[in-house]
């Protein structure tokens, strides 16, 4: 049975059920308008959450979703990794679309950046993998969490004491120019040009940068809400997903403890975004994908495109192995649906019920990417509703063949769903 996701809890997350671009964006703009903060916990500008007001269609790569609620403050957590151009180019397409937005945004102070020698080795790795590349975003991602993990990433306190700054740069301009120039045989990044324009963002983003997760906790004692916004998917956590065809960060639920500084027990509702059928921009398994015509007419009625990089998604069936796995490790309570609509000219629309192996039913979902490969996806027809249904407004009036369709989904996950998106804009949402 839905239910109905009131705003009344401190704090709520939503994040990613699938393999990321589930249209978490559009979901934290919902439940934004009740939030007093809205942060972000992982990723960086590998993400693209696009949010459609009116005819404007926004698109946020590193901004929290909810800097589109002009009451809310916005935190980019420690947890994130930040490229300082993408960061401005953000922040100057707000200020054109007049939207203020530089006096509610709050950087954490250690939150890593991404520097121009990430990128450079981001691609150099993807090219030396040839056909085992990941197919990543060519962001510098995995490149500036490895500096992180390995304890030489530049963070954004560093900005602030130019000696020490310039140490940091130094050695790593050393460190990642000799892997460039002698393993990749490419040209290297300039260590000097790298400072200057790392001044040139400090003297812009200065008073930006603070504790944030001394924010956050003096926000919750003051009773306000906070929503946290996942970016990516279950299946791209680094720990969680399908392994080595992942980001680098906890896209799960429990990033979102290291990533803002909370503390789990904090956490009072987690909504998992599933788009009605599953996409996967980049490499790696995916066993419900539809390769021919069919995949190409989901593709383009769902606008199944990379908002970051333009990529076109590949696509396929809900899979509900993907679902109950998701909420598994991410403790799960309510499903948000997104682009129901895209299914609305289908005469039948198949739903992944489990996978077999070798012949045998696999219990869960296998996170060895081989035998993810190779299984076998199980499939239960149901009838399509065959009519638009971005004009519904209430869930009583959804079609009997919706209704099933997501009382299947519901059952086959084992949780309730709480919010229907059935277009782009905020108008296109259905509370049960
Ligand atoms: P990276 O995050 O750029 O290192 O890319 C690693 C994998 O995650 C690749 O398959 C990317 O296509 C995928 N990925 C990264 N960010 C997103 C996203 O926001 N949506 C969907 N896929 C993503």
């Amino acid at each position: 049975m839905p239910v109905s996701i009131k705003n009344d809890v401190p704090v709520q997350l939503v994040l990613g059920t699938q393999w990321g671009d589930e249209g978490k964006g559009k979901i934290v703009d919902i439940l934004g308008e009740s939030a007093d903060v809205v942060a972000r916990y992982q990723g960086g500008p590998n993400a693209g959450h696009t949010v459609k007001i009116q005819d404007e269609q926004y698109i946020l790569h590193l901004i929290p979703s909810g800097i589109l609620r002009s009451h809310t403050k916005c935190v980019i957590g420690n947890g994130v990794v930040i490229n300082p151009q993408s960061l401005m180019t953000e922040i100057q397409f707000l200020i054109e679309k007049g939207i203020d937005c530089m006096d509610r945004l709050f950087i954490s102070q250690n939150a890593h950046l991404i520097l121009p020698y990430h990128e450079k080795l981001d691609k150099a790795f993807e090219t030396l993998k040839g056909e085992k590349s990941i197919g990543t975003t060519g962001r510098g991602i995995g490149p500036s969490y490895a500096d992180k993990v390995s304890r030489i990433g530049i963070r954004m306190n560093d900005l602030l004491d130019e000696k020490l700054l310039k140490e940091k740069v130094d050695y790593n301009v050393k460190l990642k120019n000799g892997f460039l120039q002698h393993v990749c045989h490419e040209g290297g990044v300039n260590g000097k040009e790298i400072l200057k324009s790392l001044l040139q963002f400090r003297d812009q983003i200065k008073e930006r940068i603070t504790d944030t997760r001394w924010m956050l906790y003096k926000s919750l004692q003051d009773g306000k809400k906070i929503l946290l916004e996942g970016a990516q998917g279950t299946l791209l956590d680094i720990d969680l997903g399908t392994y080595p065809f992942v980001t680098s960060s906890n896209t799960t639920s429990g990033g979102s403890f290291p990533g803002l500084g909370l503390g789990f027990r904090q956490l009072n509702r987690v909504v998992g975004v599933v788009k009605a059928y599953t996409t996967r921009v980049g490499n790696g398994p995916f066993p419900t994908e539809l390769t021919g015509d069919f995949g190409d007419k989901i593709r383009q009625v769902g606008g199944e495109y990379g908002a970051t990089t333009g990529r076109p998604r590949r696509c396929g069936w809900f899979d509900a192995v993907i679902g109950r796995y998701a909420v598994q490790v991410n403790d799960l309570d309510v499903l948000a649906i997104t682009k129901l609509d895209v299914l609305d000219a289908l005469e039948t629309i198949q739903i992944c019920t489990g996978y077999t192996y070798k012949g045998k039913t696999l219990e869960t979902m296998p996170t060895d990417c081989d035998i993810l490969q190779k299984v076998e996806p199980v499939y239960e027809s149901m009838p399509g509703w065959q009519q638009p249904l971005n004009e519904i407004k209430e869930y009583g009036d959804l079609p009997q063949n919706t209704k099933d369709y997501l009382n299947r989904l519901e059952e086959l996950v084992q949780k309730p769903i709480g919010i229907v998106s059935v277009g782009p804009h905020r108008s296109e949402t259905i509370f049960p």
